[in-house]
């Protein structure tokens, strides 16, 4: 089967998200946010994603149904991610997609959401897929992935020793009260700021650590810096800060996501999750990949945060490629690993 016909429901975190794919492409993306539910709280609240889940997960499959035009019975399989995430959110999704598969006698597939974010770039081009150096940044994780294969061979290179670089976002907008999530938002304040104004530290770039953790990183030395600077110096400028942290998270996950090619001898580079939504990030990469003769892709912004395509992609890829399904009655798995792209 080379197009195989996928529904990929995402309930991770705080997104009740549906996709619809046929091979590589993109039929229906439909996503239920709760995150005007969590905003005043300054994070994702469990419980209440949990909820909102389970209100949405119907709706959502139906309109994607709708906007596809595609019937459940046409479908040749259905993929859930089944971890990593929150276990009461993990859960939406998974007994949904269970209750589907039974009911429609279709392949189960339980994916992995980190890799899934990485494949979703397989939408937006027509390219064969070939080994690539990943860095996976979201609101959970950091990583550098060597990706030789998506469903089956994903090795860790790397990852964040404390918070993960959306964290770092979410915290600092906290810091500086500018509303959740923080990325969007610092990524707008910083348009006006000047990324040169302060010269914040930059986690496990010096050259010892280049040696000892060359792929890892930390980000908790920025958050105190930027802490400190805001407490000493009441009249900042808040577009300087934003724009100065922004470039210094910038500057080292790009530092190490070239260095990994380099090193590796792969030329071509996925950024992922909802981290490569970021302007800066974007623009930085085809500046300084260009220089290194590296080919970078990043999938447009509304792809980057949580989706359901994504997992449908990944889904589809592993029909395509003859992976076996999952058992029916899978449960969800919270911590799964990025080197664990499918649940058996
Ligand atoms: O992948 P994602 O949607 O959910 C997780 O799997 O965690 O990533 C959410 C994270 C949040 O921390 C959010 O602040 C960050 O991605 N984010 C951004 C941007 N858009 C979303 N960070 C920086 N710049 C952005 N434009
Ligand atoms: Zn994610």
């Amino acid at each position: 089967m080379s197009e195989p016909l996928v529904l990929g429901i995402e309930t991770s975190c705080d997104e009740t998200a549906v996709g619809i794919v046929t091979g590589r492409k993109l039929l229906a993306n439909v996503i239920a946010s709760s995150v005007d539910e969590h905003a005043r709280f300054g994070g994702v609240v469990p419980e209440v994603a949990s909820r909102a889940h389970l209100e949405a997960m119907q709706p959502s499959i139906e309109r994607a149904l709708k906007e596809s035009g595609v019937k459940l019975e046409d479908l040749d399989g259905i993929a859930v991610t089944s971890g990593p995430g929150l276990v009461g959110a993990l859960l939406v999704g998974v007994s949904a997609a269970n209750a589907l598969a039974l009911a429609l006698d279709k392949p189960l597939y339980g994916v992995n959401h980190l890799a899934s974010h990485v494949a979703v770039d397989l939408l937006t081009h027509e390219k064969e897929f070939r080994p690539s150096i990943a860095l996976l940044v979201s609101g959970g994780h950091s990583s550098i992935l060597k990706v030789n294969e998506l469903t089956s061979d994903i090795e860790s290179l790397g990852q964040t020793v404390d918070d993960a670089a959306g964290e770092a976002f979410d915290k600092i907008a906290r810091l500086m009260n500018l509303g959740f999530p923080g990325g969007p938002i610092i990524d707008r304040e910083s348009r006006d700021g000047d990324r040169e104004a302060i010269k914040f530290p930059r986690g496990l770039s010096q050259p010892k650590d280049m040696q000892a953790q060359p792929f890892d990183f930390s980000f908790s030395g920025l958050k105190t810096a930027v802490s400190r600077y805001l407490v000493a110096t009441p009249d900042f400028k808040r577009a300087d800060v934003a724009a100065s942290f922004q470039e210094a998270v910038v500057d080292v996950l790009l530092l190490k996501s070239i260095k990994a090619c380099v090193d590796t001898g792969i030329d071509s580079l996925v950024i992922a999750g909802g981290v490569a939504a970021n302007s800066r990030l974007r623009q930085l990469a085809s500046e300084r990949c260009a220089r290194a003769g590296i080919e970078v892709r990043t999938p447009p912004p509304a792809l980057c945060t949580d989706n359901g395509a994504m997992v449908a992609a990944l889904g589809s890829l592993a029909i395509s490629a003859g992976r076996a399904p999952s058992r029916l009655g899978i449960a969800a798995a919270s911590d799964t690993p990025p080197t664990q792209p499918l649940w058996l």
